[in-house]
């Protein structure tokens, strides 16, 4: 089903987290402790996970279970000119050492690993005794007030966007794993029964997207100790010193300051057009205007308070996520 539906893969994904996919990567990214040195990006698909991944001396892998989803991700990573070890094999079956991995990570995987205990178990293995998980994942709605436009979002807006996807019925799928899924406590479980520690919980999109990150018990929580002799990490060769610039995270101060100044322009301007609406909709039959005039500044109005008002909420929930990595 993910062949079939990896051309569009990853518009789709953008168009269904309403832009916001990449701003939880990079609060996934910041998850993964620096001095990781292997790390695996399980399900990695078509590798929109695996840049923030990037570190010199680490040996990162990307491992899906679909070969048109890692051909997108290898020719995505050989533009940048890195090379992650991609690995077309079953999450159930991985083909490594027990406690060989420092870190993993999972977006929007684990939702399809079923039985999801067996898949635990398999990732448990492979990670080292007080290595990190990180799950990224869609979660079903939680009772609440907001609880029914959750719910319409999951099985009448994601259904109708997979009409663009080249099989329509995956995102029929995609709709009821996620209630499947459910809304995270059961996971929860799932993972304590697993041998995880969970050490953090984060919701985005108002609890829409949920990550965690769970240490493996059963050992210390200091630095990993040397990769495996059967996992070596890859020699880094000489980056342009560009690129080791690129690695550090974005001033977060300065970043929440510009974004603060955007949401109260957006804010204000919102709040004028909104205005100017109501004035409009009181004198605007007095004004001496053509009928096409007065229907378009009426269009433009309302089509600037929809505008904003879009902008503002997309700038509220960016100022809530974590500042981005470069
Ligand atoms: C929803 S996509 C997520 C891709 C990517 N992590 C992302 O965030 O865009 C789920 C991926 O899980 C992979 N997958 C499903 N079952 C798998 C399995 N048993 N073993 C490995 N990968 C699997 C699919 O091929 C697909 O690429």
């Amino acid at each position: 089903m993910f062949s079939r539906v990896s051309d569009r893969y990853d518009l789709l994904n953008r168009l269904m987290s309403l832009g916001r996919d990449g701003a939880w990567r990079r609060a996934m990214w910041s998850g993964v402790p620096g001095d990781a040195r292997t790390v695996l990006d399980l399900c990695t698909g078509s590798g929109a996970s695996l840049p923030g991944l990037r570190k010199a001396g680490r040996l990162v892998l990307g491992v899906d279970v679909s070969g048109p989803m890692l051909e997108i991700a290898a020719a995505g990573e050989s533009q940048r000119g890195w090379a992650p070890r991609l690995v077309c094999a079953d999450a159930f079956h991985l083909p490594l050492p027990d406690g060989s991995i420092d870190a993993v990570t999972i977006a929007f995987g684990m939702r399809n690993l079923r039985p999801r205990e067996r898949a635990l178990a398999e990732i448990a293995r492979v990670l080292r005794p007080g290595g990190r998980l990180l799950v990224l994942e869609a979660a079903a709605p939680r009772p609440g007030p907001l609880a029914p436009l959750h719910a319409f979002y999951l099985r009448s807006v994601i259904p109708f966007l997979g009409r663009l996807s080249p099989d329509p019925a995956a995102y029929e799928y995609l709709s009821r794993s996620i209630f499947e899924f459910g809304a995270g406590e059961e996971f929860e479980r799932d993972l304590a029964q697993a041998g995880f520690s969970i050490s953090e919980r984060r919701g985005f999109m108002l609890g829409a997207t949920r990550l965690w990150a769970a240490e493996r018990r059963g050992g210390r929580l200091g630095p990993p100790r040397e990769a495996t002799r059967s996992l070596q990490p890859a020699t880094l060769g000489e980056l342009p010193r560009g690129e080791m610039r690129s690695l550090s995270p974005v001033g977060s101060t300065e970043w929440r300051w510009w974004n603060g100044v955007q949401l109260l322009l957006s804010a204000a301007l919102l709040v004028a057009l909104g205005l100017a609406l109501r004035v409009y909709s009181r004198l605007g039959g007095g004004l001496p205007l053509a009928p096409w005039q007065r229907l378009s500044l009426h269009f433009l109005l309302w089509a600037g308070v929809i505008g904003f008002a879009v902008r503002t909420v997309v700038l509220w929930l960016r100022l809530r996520d974590a500042p981005p990595r470069r």
